[in-house]
């Protein structure tokens, strides 16, 4: 077992204080690693959030003060970009709204702030262009094929519901002219986990889609990549190569501004790539026990916290902590002693684990001794993580915290069961 290297991030005496403190389960993120991450894509004319992957108002205040614009893909989203401080009366392409579907009071909101809306559907383009004829449009094409870390993940092809299908773009281009929407671009993203055999059919299929454009007499601005954009979530996974993934970009779109005859901005739009190595989960050691041969670790975070794994059979490292140490500090153990182990939640439902693979099959992992009291740390969890969690078995959501500067500041503090059951009163 090898220290992950999030454990340079945070200091396990810190994080076990906030634990004291918060007595539950919380998330922490490392502010300058996603600031790290941001520099990675600057290649890009525009990196665009999806801020589905952590759409907490710091994290996009600090997206906004990189000059990183928005993705929003729900009225909350919406909300969220604007309180963050993000507005596109100030600057045009702060906030895109990406669905498939849309709303009244989502089409009034986007008619209100000048949102663009990056269309999945030829139903939205005409219940768009009958309320705001004239409206800043993208369109997202869903190129007949895709790729994810999971088959959830994957956003292409006949199985997915994402975007308007490639074929019916000439039918989009019609509506646009009949209701006078202004096409910014064309966006196409494929999956989360793309690879790079997906990723060159992927620009292919966006050069061929702007030459549609362009014979049908109309022109387009800017491109978007999408996201989709992995990261190392286990050794030997491979870390992108944001200069390749830039090039093979940069290449489909010098081949369409050759066609166009001008200028194409090149978007990009991650989530986990900008925010997955930020964030940990740190969660407390409630029970062991053996089912026959198999060791259980109970911690007091459940799926209800960290979904990824009982959705997708998604990895996250694990790390422990040792309570009543003489120094407090991540825990190796002995690399002779390393115990298999399952580490599961408090929820009353059998797949509340956090060591599984695809289809719910529990696996056992490598760990050092862990007991009782001992902290669980799962890496990786930035994106994904609390922006997932549900209120499942009245678990209220737990607290955020981030380390921005040296400084640790608490950036959402965890419900209560009070306000859940206000709710329902
Ligand atoms: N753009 C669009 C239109 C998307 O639908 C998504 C993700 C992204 C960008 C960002 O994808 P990313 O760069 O984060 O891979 N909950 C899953 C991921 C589902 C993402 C759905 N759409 C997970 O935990 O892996």
């Amino acid at each position: 077992m090898h220290k992950h290297l999030q454990t340079k991030l945070f200091k396990a005496s810190v994080l076990v204080d906030i634990y004291e403190q918060e007595k539950s389960p919380y998330w922490i993120y490392d502010f300058d690693t996603i600031r790290e991450q941001i520099k990675k894509l600057r290649q890009f004319d525009v990196i665009r959030f999806a801020q589905k992957a952590n759409s907490n108002i710091h994290t996009l205040k600090l997206m906004n003060a990189e000059k990183v614009c928005v993705d929003a893909v729900s009225e909350g989203e919406i909300l969220r970009a604007l309180k963050a401080g993000y507005s596109n009366l100030a600057k045009a392409d702060s906030i895109v709204f990406t669905a498939d579907v849309i709303n009244q009071s989502t089409l009034e909101l986007v008619i209100k702030h000048h949102i663009p809306v990056n269309t999945g559907s030829i139903d939205m383009l005409q219940q768009l262009g009958t309320l705001s004829p004239g409206h800043p449009v993208w369109l997202r094409i869903n190129p007949g094929f895709g790729h994810g870390h999971s088959q959830k993940t994957n956003t292409g092809g006949e199985n997915s519901k994402h975007g308007i299908w490639h074929a019916d773009l000439l039918l989009a281009l019609e509506l646009l002219k009949k209701y006078n929407l202004k096409l910014l671009g064309l966006h196409m993203h494929i999956g989360s986990g793309v690879d790079y055999e997906h990723l060159k059919s992927v620009c292919d299929a966006m050069i061929a889609q702007a030459r549609i454009v362009k014979s049908a007499g109309h022109d387009l601005l800017a491109i978007s990549a999408g996201g989709g954009l992995s990261i190392p979530y286990k050794e030997g996974d491979a870390t992108i190569d944001t200069d390749n993934y830039f090039k093979l970009w940069d290449t489909a779109r010098k081949t369409i501004e050759t066609e166009l005859g001008h200028k194409v901005t090149l978007e990009i739009e991650p989530g986990r790539f900008l925010v997955a190595q930020s964030g940990i989960l740190v969660s407390k050691i409630h029970a062991t026990k053996f089912m026959g041969c198999h060791k259980f670790v109970l911690v007091d975070a459940g799926f209800n916290d960290l979904m990824r794994p009982a959705m997708y059979g998604s990895y996250h490292a694990i790390s422990i902590i040792k309570a009543n140490s003489q120094q407090t500090d991540w825990f190796e153990g002995n690399a002779n002693d390393l115990i298999p182990t399952v580490v599961a939640g408090p929820l009353c439902e059998s797949g509340d684990v956090f060591t599984q693979k695809e289809g719910g099959v529990v696996e056992q992992r490598l760990l050092p001794t862990a007991d009782v009291n001992d902290y669980l740390v799962f890496h990786d969890a930035g994106a994904y993580g609390a922006s997932m969690s549900s209120n499942y078995n009245s678990r209220p959501l737990i607290a955020e915290y981030a380390i921005d500067g040296g400084e640790i500041k608490q950036i959402r503090r965890k419900q209560s069961v009070q306000d859940l059951l206000g709710l329902e009163e």
